[in-house]
C-alpha cells in the first residue's frame, strides 16, 4: 500500500514531491517499480489525492498489478483508504507493507529480507537504523533550547516499509483514529494497542524525500544503485 496523497509543502515545488522529476523518471515510479520488483508483492494499492492530474498520466498507473483510490487529509487517512481498496483482495491474516512514495531508493533485497525475517513474527514490524547523531528533545519555544537528551543507544528511525497483517493494522488505525490519537507511521497505531512491532536493520540510503537536498541526494543514490 503506497500512501501518495500528500502535497509536499516543504519541497516548496509546484508538482506534490512524488512527481518530481528523479533519475531518468518520477519519484513515484521508482518507488513502484523497487516494489514491483519483489516477487511476493502481489498487488499495489496507490493512494492519490483527489483530481491529481499527474498520477493519470503516468503508464505504471496502469500496470495490472496496481490499483488506484483515492487519499485522504492526513498520512493515516490515505493509508486507512488504501486498506479499504484492499476489501475482498486481502484476507484478516495477509500481511500488508504500506511504504512512502516518497521513499523511491528503499532496495527489493531488504523489503525480501524483511519478509523473510517478520513473516512468522506475531505482530510484524518496521525497516529502521540505529540513529547515529546524538538526539535533543527541544522545549516547545522558538527559538528551542535542550529540554534532555535522548538516549542515543535505543533510539531508532523508523522507515517504510512496516510490515502488518491487514485485519490488526486495519483495526489499530481505525482504533487511533477514533481515539483522536495521532499517528505518523503504523507502528505507532499498534504501540497504542499495546503490542511491539519488531525493529528490523535497514539501510540509511533509504531516505524520505523532504526538501531540495533529499531530491539530490536520491540521485546519486539511484544511479550508484544502477551501477
Ligand atoms: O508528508 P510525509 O513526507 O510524511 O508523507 C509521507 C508519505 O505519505 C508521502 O508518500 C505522501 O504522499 C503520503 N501522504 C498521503 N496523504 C496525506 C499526506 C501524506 O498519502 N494526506
Amino acid at each position: 500500500m503506497v500512501p501518495a496523497a500528500g502535497i509536499g509543502s516543504r519541497m516548496a515545488a509546484d508538482i506534490p514531491k512524488q512527481y518530481l522529476p528523479l533519475h531518468n523518471a518520477t519519484v513515484i515510479e521508482w518507488t513502484l517499480r523497487k516494489l514491483l520488483a519483489v516477487q511476493r508483492v502481489r498487488k499495489v494499492v496507490v493512494a492519490v489525492a483527489e483530481h491529481d492530474p499527474h498520477w493519470p498520466q503516468l503508464a505504471i498507473s496502469q500496470h495490472p498489478q496496481i490499483v488506484t483510490t483515492g487519499g485522504g487529509a492526513e498520512r493515516a487517512d490515505s493509508v486507512l483508504a488504501g486498506l479499504g481498496a484492499l476489501q475482498g483482495l486481502a484476507q484478516s491474516n495477509d500481511w500488508v507493507l504500506v511504504h512512502d512514495a516518497a521513499r523511491p531508493c528503499v532496495q527489493p533485497a531488504s523489503i525480501n529480507r524483511m519478509i523473510d525475517e517478520l513473516h512468522d513474527h506475531p505482530v510484524g514490524g518496521i525497516l529502521a537504523v540505529p540513529v547515529a547523531d546524538t538526539l535533543k528533545y527541544a522545549s516547545p519555544r522558538e527559538p528551542a533550547d535542550i529540554d534532555k537528551t535522548v538516549d542515543r543507544k535505543r533510539t531508532w528511525a523508523a522507515q517504510t516499509p512496516q510490515m502488518f497483517r491487514y485485519g490488526e493494522l486495519l483495526n489499530a488505525l481505525q482504533n487511533a483514529s477514533g481515539d483522536g490519537f495521532i499517528v505518523t507511521d503504523e507502528a505507532s497505531a499498534l504501540e497504542h494497542l499495546g503490542v511491539q512491532p519488531r525493529l528490523v536493520v535497514g539501510r540509511t540510503d533509504n531516505l524520505k524525500i523532504t526538501t531540495p537536498d533529499d531530491l539530490a541526494l536520491a540521485q546519486l543514490i539511484l544511479a550508484s544503485q544502477s551501477n
